[in-house]
């Protein structure tokens, strides 16, 4: 993927995700049991804005964290985070590189990936789950999201979320066109509005793939990886048996 995809939505990220936040936070406190610390550092793989990466710091005060992020617009909004909490900077290291590039430690107490599997292509997807099977210790865990549709479709424009901050407002529209069995064309509309007038507005276009569950527990059990679901429709735990 081309990393500055991102830039236009690092404009106002957190913002922009918040409607998703209460899941990925409810998910993530399920994930919790299956982080084993004390086996290696915890990968935050695409970490963004470094909202999950703060989580654990937070949660998990015996954790590393190696957060993943190739954005630049995207690392800078993790690393202010970061900067603001002196007391986490010798537990996490964010690397600016993209999974493959990254040298990654010979074991893992866990993983995040949320919002990025759909990034890797089924090549891309097995290597990812082969690097997690090989370094997650066992009864170890990761967490995963596949995102909506679950089947490539038309989507319509709809607005993802609105937030008010001030007199100004936020919003976000997405559409997006199957273009495979797996892969969609998304695009997105950042914009800031004062009232009705447009302060600012950034469209990004990307390819994102939906690959279906059953795909994915398929692949990740032909290397030891269990897919549990958490019920919620999105998210998962990936165990290692
Ligand atoms: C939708 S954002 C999700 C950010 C964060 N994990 C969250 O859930 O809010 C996807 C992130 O994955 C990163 N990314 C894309 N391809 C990647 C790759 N090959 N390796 C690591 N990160 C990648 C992007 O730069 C972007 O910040």
């Amino acid at each position: 993927m081309d990393a500055d995809t991102y830039e236009a939505a690092a404009g106002a990220y957190d913002l922009f995700a918040m409607s998703h936040r209460p899941a990925q936070e409810a998910a993530l406190e399920r994930l919790l049991p299956r982080l084993r610390p004390e086996a290696g550092p915890i990968l935050d793989i695409g970490a963004g804005s470094g909202a999950n990466t703060a989580a654990l710091l937070e949660r998990v005060p015996d954790a590393h964290v190696l957060a993943l992020e190739p954005s630049r617009a995207m690392r800078a909004l993790a690393l202010s985070r970061i900067a603001g909490r002196p007391e986490w900077h010798e537990r996490v290291t964010v690397l600016p590189d993209d999974f493959f590039s990254a040298s990654l430690p010979a074991r893992i107490g866990g993983a995040i990936l949320t919002g990025v599997i759909g990034h890797f292509d089924p090549g891309e997807r097995a290597a990812v789950l082969a690097e997690l099977a090989a370094r997650l210790p066992a009864g170890g865990g990761a967490l995963l999201d596949l995102q909506h549709p679950e089947r490539p479709r038309r989507v319509e424009p709809a607005e993802f979320t609105a937030a008010a901050i001030g007199g100004l407002s936020y919003r976000g529209i997405a559409e997006a066109w199957p273009i495979d069995t797996e892969l969609m064309r998304w695009r997105v509309t950042y914009l800031c509005l004062e009232g009705e007038r447009v302060l600012t507005e950034d469209t990004a276009e990307y390819l994102y793939r939906h690959p279906a569950p059953a795909t994915v527990a398929r692949e990740a059990g032909e290397l030891g990886l269990r897919l549990a679901p958490l019920g919620d429709g999105t998210h998962w735990i990936l165990e290692r048996e």
